[in-house]
């Protein structure tokens, strides 16, 4: 899951079921997260219908590929993820403690969420899926087309299936434990 899969560059037709989709949430949800929190929130464009309805809000270099992906994912977080602390985690006024303090909450539903699209992309992996995270976009345009009701806040995109032929480039150095690490 970590040396030998890839960030795909192309798409095997083969279609991701909605079956596969719960299960790929049935995975996610398991992923630890501060408190108990879980603010991600998960958009799953399954039709290349609902891919467009943000195609205007991708990078030029990304629309292609997201548009062929079988599954699109907008990963997403919750401002007010507390109010589902009282049924997540039963620790008193910690819905309280949250909702008086903005900034921890923004703080806290980001950092979470962005794990939680971590453990998506590994979920992927494990059930034989090729992920590919996407920062390239317009956030703003994002929640405009797809989370006005919601409130929710667009976190990064996801095209997810079954990888195609082509191979992906040669695979790019990572930092050695020397230059990425500290021991005390
Ligand atoms: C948060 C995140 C954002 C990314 N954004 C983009 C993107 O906008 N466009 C793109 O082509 N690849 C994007 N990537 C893909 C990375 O470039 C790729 O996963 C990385 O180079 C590792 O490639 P490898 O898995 O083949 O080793 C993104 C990856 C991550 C984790």
């Amino acid at each position: 899951m970590f040396r030998a899969a890839r960030t795909p560059v192309s798409w095997s037709p083969r279609p991701v079921t909605e079956n596969v989709v719960c299960a790929l949430y049935e995975l996610v949800k398991w992923g630890p997260t501060s408190a108990n929190c879980s603010p991600a929130r998960f958009i799953f464009l399954t039709s290349r219908e609902s891919r467009g309805m943000i195609r205007h809000a991708l990078s030029a270099p990304n629309v292609e590929r997201f548009m062929d992906a079988p599954l699109g994912v907008v990963i997403c977080q919750d401002p007010v993820f507390f109010d589902h602390l009282p049924e997540l985690n039963p620790e008193e006024n910690l819905r309280d403690w949250f909702a008086s303090d903005v900034g921890l909450a923004e703080e806290t539903a980001f950092r979470n969420a962005t794990l939680q699209g971590g453990y998506l992309i590994m979920a992927a992996r494990a059930l034989g899926l090729a992920a590919w995270p996407i920062s390239g976009f317009d956030s703003d345009d994002v929640e405009d087309a797809l989370m006005a009701e919601t409130g929710w806040r667009a976190n990064f995109l996801m095209g997810i299936g079954y990888p195609g032929e082509t191979p992906p480039p040669e695979r790019a150095p990572r930092l050695d434990f020397h230059a990425a690490c500290r021991l005390f």
